[in-house]
């Protein structure tokens, strides 16, 4: 296992749209181990495979307070959607920056498994959110991108800041 380097907003490959997974194989498989191994070590309760610079449609999630409830979706869909949630969200990709954006506050979401079996969840409250949130990564959008470009300027002012302070 190892644990992966997580692109930092404003990375240009943040942006890069991912590729439908043809196939779940061997390499598949460690993929997400590794992810799931770099989420918990962050730690984080989501990654998309986009934030390792992987451009495949593939997220772990983890919402549970035990680490120990991994949910792995590959080539994920949202076939329903209902509500409305704004939580307040953080990025592994984007470090000390916290806000709303406006969500389904429920969700029926299907997808492959890690054996690529296929399986529908329904989700709802921080889950749906979420997958949400991560299924933006795999379409090349960050959470802050919802927001104003006011908002969006100072965001990446304060994580120069950060930035030249952890120098
Ligand atoms: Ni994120």
């Amino acid at each position: 296992m190892a644990i992966l380097k997580i692109l930092q907003y404003p990375a240009e490959q943040l942006h890069t749209i991912a590729e439908t997974v043809p196939e779940v194989t061997g390499l598949t498989r460690t993929l997400i181990r590794d992810m799931a191994e770099t989420m918990y070590n962050a730690p984080g309760i989501g990654l998309a495979a986009t934030q390792v610079d992987v451009h495949q449609r593939i997220i772990v999630i983890d919402v549970s307070k035990t680490n120990d409830n991994l949910l792995v979706l590959i080539n994920p869909e949202i076939i329903a959607s209902s509500g409305e949630s704004d939580y307040e969200e953080g990025c592994l990709s984007v470090p000390g920056i916290y806000g709303k954006v406006g969500r389904a506050e429920s969700i029926t979401v299907k997808a492959l498994d890690a054996n690529g079996k296929p399986f529908a969840l329904d989700a709802s409250g921080v889950l749906a959110v979420c997958v949400q949130h991560e299924m933006d990564h795999l379409v090349g959008k960050v959470f802050v991108e919802y927001w104003s470009p006011l908002k969006q300027s100072r965001v990446q002012a304060k994580l120069k800041k950060r930035q030249r302070s952890a120098m």
